[in-house]
């Protein structure tokens, strides 16, 4: 068990690079169950979830290789067709694998995952939509037995815009006997970019990015050259970072129009920003003002960043509201902030947070992976002494050395082993 040590109080300076999207990668690392062959996939962040979603679909038969900023996939040989409880349990997005499965062999045994910190998390909306597809869906044991000789395609409407329930699909719709419309789908940049490396493999596939996806499915598909967009959660906690120090930070290598919502709430705070095609320029403002915010689908506020914008407001001047709309349990980084002096009055899905000159250092208890972000960001500002952040396993899942990309930016933080009490 590591725990993060920051001594706050310094500006963020320089410039740093956004790696490769998690919520990106799982989902192409995914899909390459749909096509035998050698596929390349680029950008792939080093990542624990990246590892587990490897190791899960190793198990199957898939084989791996590191490459050069990237990773050589072969799917070509499928021995099994079981993603085990004790690997699916440590990521949810392993419901990933049953579509391609589905699609691909007719058949799939994952386990159901189970809710985590932020939420009960079901994905009755990917087996509503497989069972609509044809596919026969039993549940036992904890298990999800799913068959099909060939799915077949049909108009689905998610009463949810959920991310992986839309990737699932449209991996499974792929080779499908017909077209399939989906509708009230999730728009988030990851969808298309699932949908290039899609197309990339022969699939014929419409409307991503927009309310409604078509797919005409064909016989078969061949293996891609891919490379992953970069992380905008990553670049977003960046850019908070940034305006917490009072810094002046050029993130490069990422995507200004993937954080369009972001970015006008940080200039409503006071930050300067400047974009370019493939940078974004951060001056953090001497005050920092308050501004309410309200989680919601791509291109809304992201929920992946709602804990990272309380660190900041909670040192912004005067009150704001922050409402999480997506998942049901988000504000698990509350107490922790607390702790830290903040002022926050949680009513039901929204939490009031009344600015506060500075926080406090103290030792801290990571709960989710961006909750831990949120206190990592709360550390760089605290002052009294150091902030101990402990379990960053979460952090772990979705950030690559955070602690060594910020001490590059001039902040005192670094790694520590906990010896196990
Ligand atoms: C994806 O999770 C992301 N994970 C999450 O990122 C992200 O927070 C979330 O989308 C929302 O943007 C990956 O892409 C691997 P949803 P996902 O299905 O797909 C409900 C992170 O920090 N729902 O869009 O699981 C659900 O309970 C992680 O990187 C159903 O009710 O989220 C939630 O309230 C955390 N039934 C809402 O929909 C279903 O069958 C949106 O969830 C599916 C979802």
């Amino acid at each position: 068990m590591d725990k993060i040590v920051i001594e706050g109080g310094r500006p963020l300076k320089g410039q740093i690079a956004a790696g490769g999207a998690k919520n990106a990668a799982l989902p192409d690392i995914a899909a390459c169950l749909l096509a035998g062959g050698v596929h390349h996939i680029y950008n792939v962040p080093r990542l624990r979830d990246i590892e587990t979603i490897k190791g899960i679909m190793a198990r199957l038969g898939v084989v791996f290789k590191d490459i050069e900023n990237g990773l050589y996939v072969n799917a070509s040989d499928i021995k099994c067709h079981e993603a085990p409880y004790d690997m699916v349990k440590t990521m949810r997005a392993s419901i990933l694998l049953l579509g391609p499965l589905l699609a691909r062999h007719g058949r799939a045994r994952i386990s159901l995952p189970g809710g985590c910190a932020i939420g009960a998390r079901p994905v009755n909306l990917h087996l509503k939509a497989l069972a609509a597809m044809g596919a026969d869906i039993t549940l036992e044991h904890g298990y999800i037995n799913a068959r099909a000789d060939r799915l077949k395609g049909t108009r689905v409407f998610f009463d949810i815009p959920t991310v992986t329930g839309t990737e699932n699909i449209m991996m499974a719709a792929t080779r499908a006997e017909g077209l399939t419309v989906l509708k009230n789908v999730a728009k988030e940049p990851e969808i298309t970019d699932l949908a290039n490396m899609l197309r990339s493999m022969g699939a014929h596939i419409e409307g991503d990015g927009t309310d409604v996806i078509t797919i005409e499915g064909v016989k078969d598909l061949s293996p891609s050259e891919h490379t992953v967009i970069p992380d905008r959660i990553e670049t977003g906690t960046f850019m908070i970072a940034t305006v917490m120090t009072g810094g002046d930070v050029k993130i490069t290598d990422c995507r200004p129009e993937h954080l369009g919502v972001l970015i006008e709430k940080l200039e409503s705070v006071g930050a300067e920003i400047k974009t370019s095609d493939r940078a974004i320029h951060v001056k953090g403002p001497k005050t920092i003002e308050s501004v309410d915010i309200r989680t919601l689908p791509y291109p809304g506020f992201p929920t992946d960043l709602q804990a990272q914008f309380m660190a900041l407001m909670c040192i912004a001047k005067g009150w704001s509201m922050v409402r999480e709309t997506v998942f049901e349990n988000r504000f698990m980084h509350v107490s922790e902030l607390r702790r830290m002096g903040a002022d926050i009055e949680i009513n039901g899905a929204q939490a009031l947070v009344r600015g506060r000159k500075n926080l406090i250092a103290a030792p801290v208890m990571a709960t989710d992976l961006r909750a831990s972000a949120c206190l990592v960001l709360a550390g760089l500002v605290a002052e009294g002494g150091v902030t101990d952040v402990h379990r960053i396993y979460h952090l772990d899942r979705g950030y690559e050395s955070l602690e060594k990309k910020f001490a590059g930016l001039g902040a005192s933080i670094w790694r520590e082993k906990v010896s196990p009490q």
